[in-house]
């Protein structure tokens, strides 16, 4: 019987994914997109063309690959049923519409995977899978496997890299039996690299996330601005200055002293894999940073991140404002930041440097998720925050 497998989402992750997935034998390949008109986009544009990628490899050579998903569409009722493995490889503003729309539909025994899950994924997931939560297995993965954009849409896909290794973790429900280990049939997918590292429990991914970076970098370089227009968008990574760099490096410092905390007070739990930001460059940068002597330095020579800009929006003079509707804010401050700050408080760590980068973001948001230190704001339940689901103790969080 062939795997069945379904991808969520119409974005860059998905085309790759979609793309590499319907090269493996033996399994049957749908995709799933709730937005907008991108399923009858997609499936018209597949009705004569192959999806193709162009990837580079990391030893720098270059290939192309084709395939062609079996089907596109944006009814749930008609691929999830039947779904052996589920990939939501959207933005996490979008994981509640799609959880929501294909809850009812999810078999026995099925996987869901967060490509990335962000933060907060697990506490989403199980809230809105209820019961079925038992029967299923819900994995997170730390990012996205690879650096990617579509060139056309629907028909080619580029693959700028792939990340080495990449960690995941896995909740597997008391009643789910799967045929195949979980991670060995998401290796099988993905194909060689990254090679998936397992880490041992959800909520040392949710402190890996990789939603700590983009916000201490804005508040750094926007909190001081003056509100005048811009002639050029500033360089997001290689214009990091020293106040950015310190602000980031501290709020990794409180993530690290979270996961710390929470191993003193949970024996049997392993946080080895929460690291500092800049032992992460080190690790997963390691060919692509040219100078790892200090965090500022790390960010400005890092390859990857060459030309990549501020956003910014027009101010109608030709000139540019800082545009804080961008995911930047709005998505890694309630899906990545209040989910860390949430499991702080729970584990008893202030973090001061958090809720400072919060505070100011929440603002420019125009929602409220901290007051003072205290996550208790009005908006707090339209974040992932274990508390707006009703996780208050290490127990609640360990007990799942
Ligand atoms: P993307 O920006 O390509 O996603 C766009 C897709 O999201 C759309 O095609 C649509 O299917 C869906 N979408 C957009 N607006 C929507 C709405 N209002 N309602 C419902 N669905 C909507 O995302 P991408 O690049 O595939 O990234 C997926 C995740 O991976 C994100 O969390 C991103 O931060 C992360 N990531 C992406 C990397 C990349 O190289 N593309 C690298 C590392 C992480």
């Amino acid at each position: 019987k062939k795997v069945q497998i379904l991808v969520c989402g119409g974005g860059n992750g998905a085309h790759c994914l979609a793309g590499l997935a319907s090269l493996r034998p033996n399994a049957e390949v749908s995709v799933l997109t709730l937005y907008a008109d991108e399923a009858e986009r997609w499936t018209k544009v597949l009705v004569d063309k192959k999806l193709k990628i162009s990837a580079t490899y990391n030893d720098g050579t270059n290939g192309e690959l084709e395939s062609r998903p079996k089907l596109i569409t944006k009814d749930p009722a008609s691929v999830v049923p039947n779904a052996d493995i589920i990939f939501m490889v959207v933005p996490a503003f979008a994981h509640q519409q799609y959880l929501t729309e294909i809850a009812k539909h999810i078999k026995d025994n099925t996987v869901i995977v967060g490509l990335p899950g962000q933060a907060g994924f697990e506490f989403q997931c199980l809230s809105i899978l209820g019961n079925k939560a038992k029967t299923c297995a819900v994995s997170s993965f730390e990012s996205l496997p690879w650096a990617c954009r579509i060139l056309e849409f629907g028909c080619h896909v580029q693959i700028l890299g792939f990340k080495e290794s990449l960690g995941a973790a896995l909740l597997q429900g008391s009643q789910c039996t799967l045929s195949a280990p979980a991670f060995d049939t998401i290796q099988w997918i993905l194909g060689e690299k990254p090679k998936i590292k397992p880490i041992q429990n959800y909520i040392a991914v949710n402190l890996m996330a990789k939603s700590i970076i983009h916000p201490p970098l804005m508040y750094g370089q926007w909190s001081k601005w003056n509100g005048q227009s811009l002639d050029e968008k500033p360089l997001f990574y290689q214009g990091v200055d020293d106040l950015q760099a310190s602000l980031l490096s501290k709020v990794s410092d409180e993530v690290v002293a979270t996961a710390k905390a929470i191993e003193q007070q949970r024996s049997g739990i392993d946080m080895k894999d929460v690291i500092h930001i800049l032992d992460w460059y080190k690790e997963y940068y390691r060919y692509q940073v040219t100078d790892s002597s200090n965090l500022m330095k790390a960010m400005q020579t890092n390859k990857a991140y060459d030309g990549l800009l501020h956003p910014m929006k027009p101010a109608g003079d030709g000139k540019y404002v800082p545009d804080f509707s961008y995911r930047y804010t709005a998505e890694d401050v309630p899906f990545g930041l209040v989910v860390m700050k949430g499991i702080a408080q729970i584990a008893g760590v202030a973090t001061p440097v958090m809720d400072e980068v919060i505070t100011w973001a929440q603002g420019k948001l125009g929602k409220e998720y901290l007051v003072g230190s205290e996550l208790k704001g009005k908006d707090l339940p339209s974040s992932r925050a274990p508390q707006s689901y009703n996780f208050h103790t290490l127990d609640d969080l360990f007990n799942v």
